[in-house]
């Protein structure tokens, strides 16, 4: 694992061929620094989470370069991608897309368990996350059983279970009331800076902004400076 977390380069992607084609990022530039916590902004449409799922090893770029810790994500199939993502990706998505008739400890320990630990191993990591977000007491309830705020807490302890090096956020905080929400991302911060993880948040969230350590924006398939205020 070397280089930056991520660097892309003239980075499009095109979605189906033909008349049907249409490119929804259109030559992106972009670093990401090791341990920084980024929010990615931008209206609807305009490629946040296409971006976010090269990123995340879900889709391959249709030209240009990526690099995700030093190895190239252009040039592969879609087929290639799922052990760099199981590797190097952890997700949060917006629904909190927790498995529903598993518990907190098995949603955790699922992910874990795909990328190789054993059964126990897994479950004493799922334990050891769910008590950083502050849900031990709640690790053999079931998703409906638990608040949508701390579902999401939940989804932040299963992203960040084994320490992948880099975590993806869309828009987490969108189904939560302002104050679960900054909870959320706050605790995110913090597990982030003390684990050393790399974070992009997908966010519209005004009220979270200012936990970002930079802000890119994004505009009808490209990076664009910050609007003037
Ligand atoms: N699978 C697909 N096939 C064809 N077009 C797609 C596909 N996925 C996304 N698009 C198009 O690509 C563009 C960017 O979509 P994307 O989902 O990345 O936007 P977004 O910024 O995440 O938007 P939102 O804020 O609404 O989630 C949109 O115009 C969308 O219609
Ligand atoms: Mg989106």
């Amino acid at each position: 694992m070397s280089g930056p977390a991520l660097q892309m380069r003239g980075v499009t992607k095109t979605y189906g061929t033909g008349a049907l084609a249409y490119t929804a990022l259109k030559g992106v530039d972009l670093q990401v620094d090791r341990g920084e916590f980024l929010m990615l902004v931008g209206p609807s449409g305009s490629g946040k989470t296409t971006l976010l799922s090269l990123m995340g090893c879900v889709l391959s770029p249709t030209s240009g370069e990526a690099y995700l810790f030093g190895e190239p994500l252009h040039g592969r199939t879609e087929s290639q991608l799922p052990p760099l993502r199981l590797r190097y990706i952890g997700f949060i998505f917006q629904g909190h897309n927790l498995l529903p008739s598993l518990t907190a400890t098995e949603n955790v320990a699922l992910t874990l368990e795909l990328r190789g630990y054993s059964h126990r191993d897994a479950v004493k990591e799922a334990h050891h996350v769910l008590d950083r977000v502050g849900l031990l007491d709640k690790r053999e309830s079931l998703p409906e059983d638990l608040s949508g705020g701390q579902r999401q807490r939940v989804a932040v302890a299963r992203a960040i279970a084994g320490r992948p090096p880099l975590v993806l956020a869309d828009e987490p905080t969108a189904a939560l009331d302002a104050q679960s929400g900054m909870q959320v991302t706050t605790l995110l911060k913090e597990l982030a800076t003390e684990l050393g993880n790399t974070v992009l948040v997908v966010t519209h969230d005004n009220r979270i902004f200012h936990l970002a350590d930079r802000t890119i924006h994004i505009e009808d398939g490209r990076i664009v400076p910050p609007p003037r205020a």
